[in-house]
């Protein structure tokens, strides 16, 4: 007889012994590390004691039996990690403003690595490769330093660090090589140290399991141990009489139909039975009533509902109705597909007497608080359980059950890694493709949806194939004893010192793509340790978090971020395909910070290469490098705030952490952010970000920074950086000029300059290019007559006196007839006349006055307008007024404007924002 599944003894084998030897740790010695283990959990075990230490923001919902359990200490916490400080006192270098550092930004491409097995080793979601991740660890750190990733997920910066001192020879010879190619300098190979958090505490669980070392041989015993007991246990319930009526077969999936009614006569209609075209292998849009012969398409039925004791608690359940539709099952290696016949169904309603196991969680989801919540209640899921058929329940439990009772808690962390994977895949909402041989693992990614179509995989079919490719991709065993410490909480409030990080790279969640802590509740309930969605940086209306609130959580965690990392040290955001005003809000949150941005850059999937950002528009996922400024320029600057001093203090801090030569295919690129303007912006944002008034007009800084600095190309550069451009410029060909789009009055004049400053030109000359550009013309942008634009930025020559300089050299470079002529020659004269031409920084200047004038008189007009919204306007115009009033420290005006200006426009242009948010922030109000 077999024995009762609950009372089954689980392992009767003990892992086999390994060698241990006596461990370091935080400096402690120990006999072996389990005895290490229990010296912290012990620790730990104290901590969750204090009241004090719950009330840490973040900290996740859980007792503290379950936490112990998840924890492995110091190593790994399951909530906010007591030892973090320790780890870092004790392995880290304290910053010293006497060592030089200095590094450019460094791009990093999100998509390399996406096919490789320790990437595949658990899914997560939006994962960022690992492989993508250590060029840009080796780039801005030295063997040794710390590495911090504050929103790790499964902890793919972790694996990263590590792989940088156990990457196999053949890719050091492939990174270095790219390395050498891309003059940069040789990266020094070896292990980083790393620090991991995340709200989630199944993110932090995964990634402990990614970054903690644990014997692989062993762990694959007893994953095919699990297997093989699990099979003894539960394999009747995935039995299935072959078509030949003797021989059994293995079930690998059964096909689920929601069940609906008919209109016309109310019988009831399995909808996969009556839709499924078997010759095809498709479902038909209209298929006939099985009971009347009625056409009927899915929107025509209604779904049939049946109401069954729950098994959680015995109330009366209501959910939609599904019924066995198909088997698919394997004898031997030959695969067979049926109709369930009578002894499936005996099998199945066997399973569905059995009592709810009781690892299965009953716990309610929060439905009111989710985003899908109003998709799963209407069918009767509110429950965790109840995402689950009896047969996977039972399945589920039994693994679990086998995998917590695992004896060493190493592996049995490990063991769970690899058993939780079938949880979401079990669930109802795993989809069934009619047409080909579906893959396991089918839910829709990212969302609660519950399919008509069910297919119910074997826990088998999953786990099989999936125990060889971890322990494959485990084999490589990039893994160090004591490398990475692993926290659960916020990235607002992290237990690190102040300045002991070297370098952050991270992948903020990223407003409201993904709903990370609802999609996480599903497998947490397992572990009975749930995200404290209290300080999740995300936009969700059920958590009442709007945009305003994401930017205040993601500046709070920016500004943990500022104040552990070492000064001069930089940060790589990764940011994901989104809306403009999240991305506004993430660029607000880092400078409010106190970050500087120095390169943004989005990867070019056709050229497979990088390009820097020049547009609004975003797109794609971008890379964004961002530095804590160093050498005291913070210092510095509360002294000479609002003075020209701290403004070129900046300019020359900023200017060293700049790209200084980059080329591509033989032609050099212009490196955006070294533009007058680009330089002007940001300049202007540190000053306004630390609530300092901004000592010049954009006239006055670009001749300022003609007189300082050397100019190439449109770049600036300091004394000893020109030196170094020049030498390698004469390396290249041509320059390649920067991809701008025209949609505004600021861009149409930046693409109106690229036009003219090498090569003069008229007005009949430019119209025709200009009426091609501004297709993309903003709706809510005045439009601006091609004459009026260079009026009031350029200047034209009139063919009296001296040809300026710009054309001259234009002219006598490009018409042989016209060389080495002097400056008032007539014919030159003549060529020259009604070219427009970019006037000198002196020029520009009353040019500027005359411009800004016409701009608050706008703006003025805006102020007074009684419109409750602006419909069209310039931008331009509410940007100077908003920079004057700010100056003046008139934040009413600001406020009353922007809530004139319609919210998406105010929300996508970083300008507006900044002075907006700053407006709100001092003068008490709130959005
Ligand atoms: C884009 S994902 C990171 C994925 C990661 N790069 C990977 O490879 O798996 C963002 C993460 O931020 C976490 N998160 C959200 N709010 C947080 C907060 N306030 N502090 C820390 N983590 C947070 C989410 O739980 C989610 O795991």
């Amino acid at each position: 007889m077999a024995k009762n599944p609950y009372e089954q003894s689980i392992f009767d084998i003990q892992p086999a012994a390994k060698p241990q030897g006596p461990v370091e740790c935080l400096g402690m010695m120990f006999d072996n590390d389990q005895n290490r283990r229990e010296y912290f959990l012990d620790k730990l075990r104290e901590k969750l004691k204090d009241p004090e230490f719950r009330k840490i923001e973040g900290f996740p919902i859980g007792s503290d039996e379950d936490i112990l359990a998840l924890s492995d200490p110091p190593y790994y916490t399951a909530c906010p990690n007591p030892f973090i400080a320790d780890f870092i006192n004790h392995y880290g270098k304290s910053y010293d403003p006497n060592k030089p550092y200095s590094r450019e930004p460094f791009a990093v491409d999100v998509s390399e690595g996406k096919t490789d097995p320790v990437y595949k080793a658990h899914s997560y979601h939006t994962k960022v490769p690992h492989l993508a991740i250590i060029p840009s660890i080796l780039h801005y750190t030295e063997p040794g330093d710390f590495v911090l990733d504050g929103f790790c997920g499964s902890g793919m910066t972790g694996v990263a660090a590590q792989c940088c001192g156990s990457a196999p020879k053949d890719y050091r010879i492939k990174i270095d090589a790219d390395f050498e190619k891309q003059g940069i300098e040789k990266p020094r190979w070896g292990d980083r140290r790393v620090i991991l958090n995340d709200l989630s505490p199944i993110a932090s669980f995964i990634a402990s399991n990614y970054n903690i070392p644990f014997d692989v041989r062993e762990f694959a015993r007893a994953g095919n141990r699990i297997l093989r007991d699990v099979e003894k246990e539960i394999g009747w319930m995935y039995e299935t009489l072959h078509t030949d009526g003797r021989t059994k077969g293995r079930i690998e999936y059964t096909v689920w139909s929601e069940v609906f009614t008919c209109p016309d006569c109310a019988g009831d209609v399995v909808f996969l039975d009556e839709a499924l075209d078997q010759e095809t292998k498709s479902v038909k849009d209209a298929f006939a009533c099985p009971h009347c012969g009625s056409q009927l398409t899915k929107n025509n039925v209604e779904r049939v509902f049946e109401t069954k004791p729950d098994p959680a608690d015995g109330k009366p359940w209501k959910r939609v109705k599904y019924l066995p539709s198909r088997i698919s099952y394997v004898v031997g290696r030959q695969r067979h597909e049926k109709q369930p016949d009578v002894h499936d169904l005996q099998v199945l309603s066997r399973i569905s007497e059995l009592p709810l196991p009781p690892e299965i969680p009953t716990t309610r989801f929060p439905i009111e608080q989710m985003y899908h919540g109003s998709r799963l209640a209407p069918k009767g899921f509110t429950h965790i359980h109840h995402f689950f058929l009896p047969r996977s329940a039972h399945a589920l439990a039994v693994l679990w059950r086998k995998t917590q009772t695992y004896p060493d808690p190493r592996l049995r962390h490990m063991l769970l890694f690899f058993v939780e994977q079938t949880v979401l895949g079990m669930t109802l909402m795993n989809r069934h493709h009619v047409i080909g041989r579906a893959n396991v693992n089918q839910w829709l990614t990212g969302v609660y949806y519950i399919p008509s179509i069910h297919e119910e995989t074997a826990y088998w079919r999953i786990l099989e194939g999936k125990l060889d490719r971890l322990t494959k991709a485990f084999q490589t065993e990039y893994f160090r004893s004591g490398t990475s410490a692993l926290t659960t909480g916020t990235a607002s409030q992290l237990n690190i010192p102040d300045s002991s990080i070297d370098y952050v790279f991270t992948d903020p969640p990223f407003g409201e793509n993904i709903y990370y802590a609802d999609m996480n509740f599903l497998v947490e309930a397992w572990h009975r340790v749930i995200t404290n969605t209290a300080t999740e940086a995300i936009i969700d209306k059920f958590k009442a978090k709007g945009l305003p609130e994401y930017q205040h959580l993601m500046q709070k965690c920016f500004e943990e971020y500022y104040r552990v990392l070492k000064p001069g040290r930089w940060m790589t955001v990764v940011f994901h395909n989104s809306r403009n005003s999240v991305w506004n809000a993430i660029q607000e949150a880092m400078q409010f910070a106190g970050f500087v941005v120095a390169d943004v850059r989005t990867l070019d999937k056709q050229q497979g290469s990088y390009r820097q950002l020049t547009s609004m528009a975003v797109k794609q996922d971008l890379v964004i490098s961002a530095y804590r400024p160093n050498g005291g320029l913070e210092e510095r600057f509360k002294i000479t705030a609002g003075t020209e001093e701290g403004v070129w203090d900046f300019i020359r801090t900023h200017l060293k952490q700049l790209p200084i030569f980059v080329s591509k295919d033989g032609q050099a690129e212009v490196i955006a952010e070294r533009q007058n303007y680009l330089l002007f912006d940001r300049m202007v944002a540190f000053h306004v970000q630390r609530g300092v008034t901004v000592p010049m007009s954009a006239a006055e800084f670009y001749a300022g920074l003609t007189q300082r600095f050397s100019e190439r190309d449109g770049m600036y550069f300091l004394p000893d950086q020109v030196a170094e451009y020049d030498k390698k410029r004469m390396t290249v060909r041509e320059m390649l000029q920067l991809q701008l789009f025209v949609s505004d009055e600021a861009s149409a004049i930046q693409w109106l300059k690229q036009q003219i400053i090498g090569k003069p030109q008229t007005f009949q000359e430019l119209h025709p290019q200009f009426l091609k550009e501004i297709g993309g013309w903003q709706k809510h942008e005045k439009p601006l007559e091609l004459l009026e634009l260079l009026e009031q930025n350029f200047l034209r020559y009139e063919g009296n006196g001296e040809v300026p300089s710009q054309i001259h050299s234009y002219l006598s470079t490009n018409f042989k007839e016209l060389r080495n002529l002097p400056k008032d020659n007539e014919s030159l004269r003549a060529k020259g006349k009604d070219r427009w031409y970019v006037p000198d920084p002196n020029k520009a200047g009353d040019l500027e006055k005359l411009r800004e004038r016409s701009l608050l008189k706008e703006f003025e007009d805006y102020r007074a307008s009684t419109q409750k919204r602006l419909k069209v306007f310039r931008l331009e115009a509410v940007r100077a007024g908003f920079k004057k009033a700010w100056q003046e420290r008139d934040y009413a005006t600001i406020i009353t404007v922007a809530r004139k200006v319609p919210e998406n426009v105010l929300q996508e242009d970083p300008k507006l924002l900044m002075w907006y948010d700053q407006a709100l922030t001092r003068s008490g109000e709130t959005q």
